[in-house]
């Protein structure tokens, strides 16, 4: 157990210069059996992650195969999160206007996730009991 352990099902989405280092200090915080999800359209990405390796030098391998993170691209991964992080790419243009497709799709993925997550009934609100009222 870590001292510091955080009980929340935190998501990273976009593991670029930002993300990963993010998701890594995140991850030292979670217990082993829930790891931060580290989501990525960037399937190249994600496979080099797996793999131990990050093009933008800033982990190391070592610290990135003991990281308690699971790296994806596939959205099925993150319903059910307590925390979206969103840190993907916002270039601006000539006249310094940010392209905010990035972040657009990236929001569209993550309120996929919170509407699939609200459509499956949890354990507590599908237990055949009443719940108790609260004092
Ligand atoms: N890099 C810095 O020093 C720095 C400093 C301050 C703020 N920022 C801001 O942080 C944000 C992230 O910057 P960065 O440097 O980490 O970018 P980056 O380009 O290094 O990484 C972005 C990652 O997001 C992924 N991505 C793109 N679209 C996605 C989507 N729809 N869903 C999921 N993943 C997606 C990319 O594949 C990439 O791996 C930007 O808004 C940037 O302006 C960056």
């Amino acid at each position: 157990m870590n001292e510091a352990e955080v009980t929340e099902q935190v998501a990273v989405i976009g593991l670029g210069y930002v993300g990963l280092p993010l998701a890594m200090a995140l991850a030292r915080h979670q217990p082993d059996d829930q790891p931060v999800v580290g989501f990525d359209i960037d399937t190249g990405r994600i496979a080099e992650l797996v793999a131990g390796h990050d093009r933008t030098g800033e982990i190391a391998g070592e610290a990135l195969a003991g990281a308690r993170i699971r790296f994806t691209a596939d959205p099925a991964a993150l319903p059910g999160r307590t925390v979206y992080i969103i840190t993907v790419p916002t270039p601006v243009d000539e006249a310094n206007q940010p392209d905010l497709g990035p972040l657009r799709s990236a929001c569209a993925v993550v309120g996929a996730a919170l509407a699939r997550a609200a459509a499956t009934p949890s354990r507590a609100s599908s237990r055949s009991s009443p719940a108790r009222p609260r004092r």
